[in-house]
């Protein structure tokens, strides 16, 4: 069941997530060689509660965290710990709020200091891929062109593509239909309206698409242990095309300072 929202709807979706670009820009600053990731978890809650939001992941299905924070080798959903950050770390930080009944889900994938060029090349190239596939999300599309949009991307550069885990419509709820994968053929799938609102978030290994569901319950991990990366944001299908609801370009500048 896929639920179309009101222009009413669509502007409380977008307070939650230029609210979760607010956090994750907020924990960009902290994100230096020798913090945990617990440390950015505390950071993140505290500064979503204080804008009058709930953390959205904390307690879905148990989680036990405001983030997820997936280092390197840690494709998504890794439960903030000790480990302390290094030099040449990539760390993917997922973040969810809830204010409004309306949720907000995003994710960036941020560099400890320097790091490889060859790493640097991976996020640059998924947060690309975001952004061809968000291109292809308006009116009379189908999902399929938004998939097959990232998986082109990814594989043109000669990465690979997360099958297990996928976009998902955003709403009232955190996961809504529709599926969002991130690779697929053009012109197949649910046809895309105005009002859809959508998460879409290519997760890109360096190395194979096979993932490990480790023993913790949540974390997911490349089985080759190369580093992945995972970009996401909100966009809303509006008559004149995509409306991204979340704003990178307040992590970019605080990212820059
Ligand atoms: N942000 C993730 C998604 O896009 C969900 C996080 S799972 C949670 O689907 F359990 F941490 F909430
Ligand atoms: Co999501």
């Amino acid at each position: 069941m896929i639920y179309l929202k009101s222009e009413e709807e669509i502007e409380l979706l977008r307070e939650n997530n230029l609210l979760v670009s607010a956090t994750l820009a907020e924990v960009g600053r902290h994100i230096a060689p020798g913090v945990t990731t617990k440390e950015l978890d505390r950071i993140a809650e505290e500064f979503i509660r204080s804008h009058g939001a709930v953390p959205a992941f904390l307690g879905y299905n148990g989680y036990p965290a405001s983030l997820c924070v997936s280092v390197n080798e840690n494709v998504v959903h890794g439960i903030p710990s000790d480990y302390a950050l290094k030099e040449g770390d990539i760390v993917s930080v997922d973040c969810g709020t809830f204010m409004k009944g309306f949720v907000g889900d995003s994710a960036y994938t941020f560099a400890v200091g320097e790091i490889a060029p060859e790493v640097r090349a991976l996020l640059d190239t998924t947060k690309e891929a975001l952004y061809k596939g968000t291109e292809q999300a308006r009116p009379g599309n189908r999902v399929g062109d938004i998939s097959a949009a990232v998986q082109y991307c990814a594989e043109k550069a000669g990465y690979s593509v997360v099958r297990e885990l996928v976009g998902h419509g955003l709403g009232r709820k955190m996961h809504e239909d529709p599926e969002v994968p991130n690779y697929g053929a053009r012109g197949r799938g649910p046809l895309l309206k105005a009002g859809m609102v959508i998460c879409i978030e290519p997760m890109i290994n360096m190395g194979t698409k096979q993932v490990v569901f480790e023993r913790d319950g949540w974390t997911v991990r490349t089985r080759d242990r190369k580093p992945s990366a995972h970009f996401e944001f909100a966009v809303a299908i509006t008559k004149d095309g995509p409306d991204v609801l979340t704003d990178f370009s307040v992590i970019e500048k605080a990212l820059n300072k």
